[in-house]
């Protein structure tokens, strides 16, 4: 069983669909806990209804993004995390983190990386005129929505979408393989050779 910690910024639909797939047995793991930097955010009203323990490290009140991740890395620590899934986890992550809990870092980004990192992907992927947009799940590296890609699901921009229609084609897509890509990362480590 996995012991996850998510980290979370904004409405947590990720992490729902992460426990929903526990509940129904698709993942073989257990949230710990949920860190969140902001008050207010709708994940932390989810959690609570799941009854997963919330711990909210506002980054405003933290002098730097180091001294913020000393305290996520503190909190996982302190809630026997082994993976960390960070499921619209809107703030830079710092070595700090990454070598904490190297290879078993986890993130979901709303494009077809390596296109469209940053911020306001869909908008992006709009703009840009593809006809392709998606998602993608994969190891965090230090820069932005970068590192090894674990899994991706496309889907159409069809004529007329708007952010939000594109944008919610392309979370049922998150949902699916967020919990999918989590199993066969936790495969991948526990049957590693060598
Ligand atoms: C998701 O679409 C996720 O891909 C995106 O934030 C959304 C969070 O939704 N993450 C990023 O843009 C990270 N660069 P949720 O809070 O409902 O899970």
């Amino acid at each position: 069983t996995l012991k996850l910690g998510i980290l979370a910024s904004g409405n947590g639909s990720n992490f729902e669909a992460i426990m929903d797939a526990i509940e129904d047995s698709r993942l073989n793991a257990k949230v710990n806990v949920v860190v969140c930097n902001n008050p207010g955010a709708n994940v932390l009203e989810r959690a609570a209804k799941w009854s997963i323990p919330t711990v909210l490290l506002n980054h405003r009140e933290f002098a730097s993004r180091e001294v913020l991740d000393q305290a996520i890395v503190d909190t996982l620590v302190q809630h026997d995390v082994g993976w960390v899934i960070m499921a619209g986890w809107m703030r830079r992550v710092t070595q700090h983190l990454i070598d904490a809990f190297s290879g078993r870092l986890l993130n979901i980004h709303p494009s077809l990386l390596p296109s469209f990192p940053g911020l306001h992907a869909v908008q992006q992927a709009l703009d840009a005129g593809v006809q392709l947009a998606g998602c993608t799940v994969h190891y965090v590296e230090l820069a932005v929505d970068s590192g090894p890609i674990i899994m991706q699901a496309a889907v159409p921009v069809l004529a007329g979408d708007t952010e939000a229609s594109l944008q919610s084609r392309i979370q049922v897509q998150e949902h699916r393989i967020y919990p999918a890509a989590i199993a066969l990362a936790a495969h991948a480590h526990f049957t590693k050779t060598s």
